[in-house]
């Protein structure tokens, strides 16, 4: 898939979650073979204001291939600023966040309440194009309330604004990740525009990344079905994968601790993994319970 003048290996990438998509987690999918890996999203306005949490969001890890960086804000001077500050040269792609539904990034003006403010959206694109050679993409929902699909309409503004590709999350902001994702409306997306569109939501296996692909869209971009399931990059291409599961659970410790330091924040970050690594019930209530690395680890390899 060519996203302006970048050619990504193959068309199923790692999407934005916050709290998911950090360093560790996106080298971890770019070992299984994801073609494109999206960050987090990062505010633009921590980064105005030298936040360094925010900082600390934009690492790129060593073993990654191509990485979009996601920023989340709605106004235009103040991507302008930071992108021409340089702080994102490491990245290959930039993405806005025109999706998210969580209420304090709504009320702010952010995510998905883009989708009710067209001119704001459309502002935010020609800034976000205008400071940077690099390709800009969108990733926006169908729309804000239940019922609603602004979804074409939104795509030919962010198209026309001078967005490289875009990513379509087909649930409203009302409908969460609740319901299924609507597949017509990407289809629809698709024929309205000519730049590459990516589709989100629910592929988690072979049959929902055909059902998803026979969309005619470009791509697809993988979010819950990579958590604590890395390897699904390389089995939706027919790759064999023959590390195991605890192999695979292993890996991600290491990339942790190369990282991170601080015990805590890897606790943190695996915990939601390890979940899913973890199959037996009985364990897993003590993996939650647990704010040590040593217990998680040995609760998980000990293969009794
Ligand atoms: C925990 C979590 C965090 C997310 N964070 C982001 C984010 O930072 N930016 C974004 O655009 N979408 C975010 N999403 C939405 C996903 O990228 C994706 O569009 C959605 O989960 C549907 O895809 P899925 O069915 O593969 O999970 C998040 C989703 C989840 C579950």
């Amino acid at each position: 898939m060519k996203i302006k003048n970048i050619e990504t290996k193959n068309n199923i990438f790692l999407a934005p979650q916050a709290g998911v998509s950090e360093v560790a987690f996106r080298s971890l999918c770019s070992l299984f073979g994801s073609g494109l890996n999206y960050t987090e999203m990062v505010s633009v306005k921590g980064l105005y204001y030298n936040s360094k949490k925010t900082f600390e969001m934009l690492r790129r890890g060593e073993e990654e291939g191509l990485v979009a960086v996601q920023l989340f804000g709605h106004e235009p001077e103040i991507f302008e600023k930071v992108i021409k500050s340089g702080v994102l040269n490491a990245f290959d792609i930039i993405d806005i966040n025109m999706g998210c539904p969580a209420p304090k990034i709504v009320k702010n003006g952010d995510g998905s309440a883009l989708l009710k403010d067209l001119e704001c959206a459309r502002n935010v694109i020609l800034a976000v194009v205008r400071s940077t050679d690099k390709p800009v993409t969108v990733k926006f929902r169908k729309g804000f309330n239940k019922g609603e699909d602004v979804a074409v309409e939104f795509a030919k503004m962010c198209e026309e604004a001078g967005a490289s590709a875009i990513c379509i999350h087909a649930r409203t902001r009302e409908d969460g990740y609740s319901g299924k994702v609507d597949l017509d409306c990407a289809k629809r997306v698709k024929e309205a525009v000519k730049i590459p569109v990516i589709a989100s939501g629910d592929v988690v296996d072979a049959p929902s990344l055909s059902r998803t692909l026979e969309t005619g869209v470009d791509g697809v971009m993988i979010a819950r079905g990579a958590l604590g399931h890395p390897e699904i990059f390389s089995i939706l291409q027919g790759k064999k994968v023959t590390l195991s599961r605890r192999d695979i659970a292993r890996l991600h410790i290491k990339l942790l601790k190369k990282y991170y330091h601080d015990e805590k924040q890897i606790v943190n970050l695996f915990k939601r993994h390890a979940m899913k690594y973890e199959t037996r019930a009985d364990k897993r209530k003590q993996i939650a319970l647990s704010q040590s690395l040593e217990v998680i680890e040995n609760i998980i390899f000990d293969e009794k």
